[in-house]
């Protein structure tokens, strides 16, 4: 059984093929930041039209790196949402009309729920029930996994998600787009110069919120002379506050449970200081911490093979609809 996953809810153009006996057989990934950048951010009509050029291209290079043919394959998932509306049509109508033609069926797949199975793909996959910690670019979110789809939502940002924090302090630096990775590469020359609030740590709960720290950022950045050493410890302090907010959240939610396994996923979880924070805490609390390999945690289309593989194995059957919905809630998905 081979599945074909697409992923297309952004700024990269994701395939890959999983198979549940042998793993994954092989995934591609065409980031689309070279162009991106020149803007300072994605721009949605590009997004999409760079995707209609990439995805056929790289659906044929899988095929041929797996050394498959289009009847091998049983089964095709596709980033269903939540993301950018232009750019899930292309991965939805392609993927449907691909299922189509090969007479195989078409799963849509949670972009959040691929992220959260994503540590699934390493050689030693997480037990449910666990607590997964979900941050991106779009989403910052605690919840309680006891199973695939048996989600039970914990806490979530109030306002801007932890990945889009890290973009618009990027931003504020002057370091452009994507911001994560160039805050987190300054942040390595800088001093612990600065102290930042840890936002909503002093009241029960476990919710976020990130836009004070943005706001507390640019006052900080804007009272300094502006030097390549201060922008180094502004990123420094932004970082540090970030990593250990979420990493409290963390332990309460533990703790809140009683659960002793803790999963992070999402682009924000390749951020080498917030691993180092959580592995920290998760070793004193005499739990485990589990999160993919780097290349999985930022978006990607082994994750949407995964998670649509697990859902078409539990015997879940797709209309023939092209589904796509820019904002959909992940405690709405069905159980398996
Ligand atoms: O999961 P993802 O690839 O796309 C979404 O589903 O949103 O996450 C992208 C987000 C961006 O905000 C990016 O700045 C952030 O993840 N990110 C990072 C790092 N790498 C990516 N944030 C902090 N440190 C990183 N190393
Ligand atoms: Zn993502």
């Amino acid at each position: 059984m081979n599945i074909l996953g697409i992923e297309t809810s952004c700024d990269e153009t994701g395939v890959a093929i999983y198979n549940p006996e042998k793993g994954l057989i092989c995934h591609q990934l065409y980031s689309q930041v070279t162009m991106h950048s020149e803007y300072g951010g994605v721009v949605p009509e590009l997004a999409s039209r760079d995707h209609i050029r990439k995805l056929i291209p790289l659906v044929k290079q899988t095929l041929a790196e797996s050394r498959l043919n289009t009847s091998d394959i049983s089964g095709i998932a596709y980033t269903a949402g939540p993301g950018l509306m232009g750019a899930l049509l292309v991965g939805a109508t392609t993927a449907r009309s691909l299922a189509w033609a090969w007479k195989v069926p078409a799963l849509a797949v949670h972009h959040m729920e691929g992220h959260l199975l994503a540590p699934m793909l390493e050689e030693n996959p997480p037990a449910f029930p666990f607590i997964a910690l979900l941050v991106s670019g779009g989403h910052t979110l605690l919840i309680q996994v006891d199973g695939i789809g048996q989600y039970t939502h914990l806490g979530e940002s109030l306002d801007d998600a932890a990945g889009e924090a890290f973009d618009k302090t990027a931003k504020i630096l002057g370091l452009g787009y994507p911001g994560g990775p160039k805050v987190s590469l300054l942040a390595e020359t800088g001093t612990d110069r600065f102290k930042f609030p840890r936002p909503m740590t002093d009241r029960p709960g476990l919710d976020f919120s990130f836009s004070g720290l943005k706001t507390f950022t640019m006052n900080t950045f804007n009272a300094t002379k502006k030097t390549e050493q201060d922008k180094a410890d502004v990123a420094f302090a932004f970082q540090k506050a970030t990593a250990e907010t979420l990493s409290i959240k963390c332990k309460r939610a533990l703790l809140q449970t009683g659960l002793k396994t803790l999963v992070i996923a999402g682009g924000v979880s390749a951020n080498k200081q917030i691993r180092a924070e959580l592995l920290k805490m998760t070793k004193k609390q005499n739990a485990e911490l589990f999160f993919p390999r780097l290349e999985f945690c930022t978006d990607n289309g082994a994750m949407i093979a995964y998670a649509g593989c697990q859902r078409l194995l539990a015997g879940q059957q797709e209309t023939l609809e092209i589904f796509a919905n820019p904002r959909w809630p992940i405690n709405t998905l069905i159980n398996i």
